[in-house]
């Protein structure tokens, strides 16, 4: 059987990983500023991740959501506190889009509408409805097709307004910083009108954090700059440093009852081990400081390149926009200086660093970039 070719893939086999380097078969380390897509959050094979998912797996790896499940609530526990939620109430499941679906579905039960507003450039999976309301149209099969979203321009508060004006919106679903899209931060207004509409209408706020959150901005959610809550947060990517998981966090206006929502892999044993190794680390090494303090020195030192057209970004989630001629230097970098980074379009290089990375490792970027930017 052959692999079902989806993906173009970059010639390189990565053997190893610790930190945030990664190395190839011929032993060659590479600096990791794209964590997999954002995935890697404390760090490639953390050991205190690495020893906890090795005991665990001693004891027991899976057992179906049919039976009581301590570390369940001991995750839901030490989620409310680290994300400042603790009165909202954890549903788990194995990936960003199925988050997203379980959320919009939630939503759609909670008030028993239909409408969905999401966002332009905005990206939630590739699965039903998560497809749906993805701004994407190459990647959305006709059976996805659904006149139930209303996709409206990003950070504008007075469409918005109009389209709750006319239609009967169950939720919204936004991203804090979309990603995908090329690296665009919500507007703290744009937030705060979201919230006080989805209040006025009895509509839903949904805060699709599944690559903004987890700390990466320097907050627990991008969403917190605005200072207000959403009613349900969607979050994967860094939750689990790479083990397969994905949760909402759900506020507690919304009730549940027995089977609206359910998983056979959600909340595994292993599934949360991996997610309480990642948490204990973000709070014991204060990595959302550090994402913080490291990603405002990257934006500080990209601004003073050459050519760049612009930087975009919070935290460690950070856009460079380089002239379209220059969409060679994100392939120069993994190439020529053995980077990783990532890209929205090709001329939009995207940084998504595990959440512990040093000023020292951004200098060795920053000398790369400008090596090639002062080169071009
Ligand atoms: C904002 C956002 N939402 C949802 C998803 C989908 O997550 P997954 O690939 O885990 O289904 C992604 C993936 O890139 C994402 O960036």
């Amino acid at each position: 059987m052959k692999l079902f070719d989806v993906y173009p893939l970059n010639d390189i086999t990565i053997v190893k990983a610790e930190g945030a380097y990664v190395w190839d078969d011929a032993n060659q380390k590479y600096l990791d500023l794209y964590g997999g897509h954002a995935v890697i959050s404390i760090g490639h094979t953390h050991p205190h991740y690495v020893k906890r998912l090795e005991d665990q797996l001693h004891k027991v790896g899976f057992y179906s959501n049919s039976i009581k499940i301590p570390l369940q609530v001991e995750l839901a526990e030490k989620l409310g506190k680290v994300s400042g939620k603790e009165d909202y109430q954890l549903f788990l499941c194995n990936s960003g889009a199925e988050a997203n679906e379980n959320a919009l579905k939630l939503a759609s039960f909670y008030n028993g509408r239909k409408k969905i507003i999401a966002f332009k450039k905005g990206f939630h999976g590739r699965t039903s409805l998560a497809v749906a309301v993805t701004d994407n149209p190459n990647i959305v099969a006709p059976v996805n097709q659904t006149d139930n979203v209303i996709f409206l321009p990003f950070n504008d508060e007075q469409l918005l307004e109009t389209a709750f004006s006319q239609n009967d919106i169950s939720s919204v679903i936004v991203e804090g910083i979309q990603g995908v899209g090329g690296i665009n931060v919500a507007s703290n207004t744009f937030l705060q009108k979201i919230r006080s509409l989805c209040d006025q209408y009895n509509a839903v706020f949904i805060a699709d954090s599944v690559q903004c959150g987890y700390g990466r901005s320097g907050k627990f959610y991008a969403h917190d700059y605005s200072g207000v809550n959403a009613d349900i947060y969607t979050m994967a990517k860094g939750m689990g440093n790479g083990f397969p998981v994905g949760a909402i966090s759900i506020s507690p206006k919304i009730q549940p009852k027995h089977f609206m929502l359910g998983t056979t892999f959600g909340g595994n044993h292993l599934a949360c081990a991996a997610a309480l190794a990642v948490l204990e680390i973000i709070q014991q090494d204060e990595l959302m400081k550090n994402a913080e303090v490291v990603g405002n020195y990257l934006m500080t030192e990209l601004k003073k390149l050459p050519h760049i057209k612009e930087v975009r970004g919070v935290g460690l989630m950070i856009g460079i926009e380089l002239p379209e001629e220059l969409k060679m230097v994100k392939r120069n970098l993994l190439y020529n200086h053995k980077i990783f980074t990532g890209e929205a379009k090709p001329n939009v290089i995207r940084l998504l660093p595990a959440l512990n990375i040093s000023t020292l490792e951004a200098d060795v970027f920053l000398a790369a970039l400008a090596k090639e930017l002062n080169n071009s």
